[in-house]
Formats: C-alpha cells, sequence, structure tokens
C-alpha cells in the first residue's frame, strides 16, 4: 500500500511557498472558500482558543487574528507549510508539525477545532475526528469543510488520496457521511450545509 502520508508531506512541502499566493484551483481557492466560510459561521460565537488541524500556511488564522483575540493554534504534517506559517508572525499564534490523529494536546483544550480542505488527506479519518474530539472542551465545535464528490481540487491531487477501507476514495465522501462519522464519534451535528460547488461544511458540538 502507498505510504499516503508521505506523500501528502511531500506534495505540501512543494507546495508551500506559493501555496496561499495562488488563487486558483490548483490551489488555493477552494480553502479560502472553506477558511471564509468557517471565520463566517464563528463570527457570533463565543469561543477563546481554536485549533486549525491542517492549517497549511496559517491563512485562516491570520485573517482569525485579524477579528478577535484569542489562543491560536495551528498544526500540519509538512513542515514546509509550517515554516510558512510561523514567519508570518502572528501575534498568539502557535504552529507545530504533527499528525491530525495524534494530536499533542491535552483533554479539553480547545473551544473550537478547524479542519479546512485537509480531511480528505487523512489516512486514519475516524481517528482524526476521534482525536478532535478529545481535545474539544465540553459544548467545544469541531468545523470541517471539504470538497466532495466531483471537486475539481480532489480530482486534481487524485495521485496522493487514499483509498478508504469502506471501498472508493475521498472523493466519495460528502457532507452526510462527515456527519454520520462525526455521530460515531460522539458529536451532535448542528450544521451540514453544501456551500459553493462541491464544497460542504459540517458542523460537530461535543
Ligand atoms: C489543501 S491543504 C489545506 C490548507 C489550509 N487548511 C487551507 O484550507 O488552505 C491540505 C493541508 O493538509 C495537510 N495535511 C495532509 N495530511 C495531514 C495529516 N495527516 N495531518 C495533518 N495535516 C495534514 C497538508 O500538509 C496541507 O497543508
Amino acid at each position: 500500500m502507498k505510504n499516503y502520508e508521505e506523500l501528502s508531506r511531500k506534495h505540501f512541502n512543494q507546495q508551500a511557498p506559493l501555496y496561499d499566493k495562488r488563487d486558483t484551483v490548483y490551489y488555493s481557492r477552494e480553502g479560502k472558500i472553506s477558511c471564509r466560510d468557517i471565520a463566517e459561521y464563528l463570527r457570533d460565537k463565543t469561543w477563546h482558543s481554536l485549533l486549525d488541524v491542517g492549517c497549511g500556511t496559517g491563512w485562516m488564522i491570520d485573517m482569525l487574528r485579524k477579528e478577535r483575540l484569542a489562543d491560536y493554534h495551528g498544526l500540519d504534517l509538512a513542515e514546509n507549510m509550517i515554516e510558512v506559517a510561523v514567519s508570518k508572525n502572528i501575534p498568539d499564534a502557535q504552529f507545530v508539525v504533527g499528525k491530525a490523529d495524534v494530536l499533542p494536546y491535552e483533554d479539553g483544550r480547545f473551544d473550537v477545532v478547524t479542519c479546512s480542505q485537509s480531511f480528505h488527506h487523512y489516512p486514519d479519518q475516524d481517528k482524526a475526528v476521534a482525536e478532535a474530539y478529545r481535545v474539544l472542551s465540553k459544548g467545544g465545535l469541531y468545523i470541517l469543510s471539504d470538497t466532495g464528490v466531483g471537486g475539481l481540487g480532489a480530482w486534481i491531487d487524485n495521485h496522493i488520496l487514499f483509498k478508504l477501507s469502506s471501498g472508493g476514495d475521498c472523493r466519495t465522501q460528502n457532507r452526510k457521511s462527515i456527519a454520520k462519522r462525526m455521530e460515531k464519534a460522539g458529536f451532535e451535528v448542528i450544521d451540514c450545509t453544501q456551500l459553493q460547488g462541491f464544497i460542504y461544511r459540517v458542523v460537530g458540538r461535543k
């Protein structure tokens, strides 16, 4: 079996210097749509700490920090992505290299966990959802935005996308299957919205 994590890491290490400077289907238009939507969703909510899993270059945290003072953390598999994020010197933000399915934070640490256009790269998706659940405080929100069946972005990085154990691959995921995964992990799904095109947002409350 291919080592999908390693393929993702190499791919995004190469993309890092230009990733958020472009605004095309081949990065990072879909990411920006998801990040802006998440920011909008969070605008009228009460929260003080946020972890962005698969944060890439820290684009969303940078945007959120301009609107709100909070305790920000970003984690990503690709060290070059994290290097770009750190180079932005975003106040109150800490970035670490790590994996979505082994989060280096204590239980109940965050009010919000976000995941934008990253989930379809995770070889162990159930574990990633379980980890988000673990690090959230009671009542905390897990906001997952990704591209489902037919999304151009998903087709483009086809070579690094894993096959699901249930058959198919990430392109067979949609907001409903994500909502089921969240419920299985213990979340109450409070939002399940199709956004622009194939992009969706699912929100679970712990
Ligand atoms: C398409 S980019 C999205 C970046 C950013 N969240 C955005 O919306 O623009 C996917 C990111 O997920 C990261 N990633 C892939 N697999 C990961 C894993 N297992 N754990 C953590 N991050 C991962 C990649 O390194 C990459 O930075």
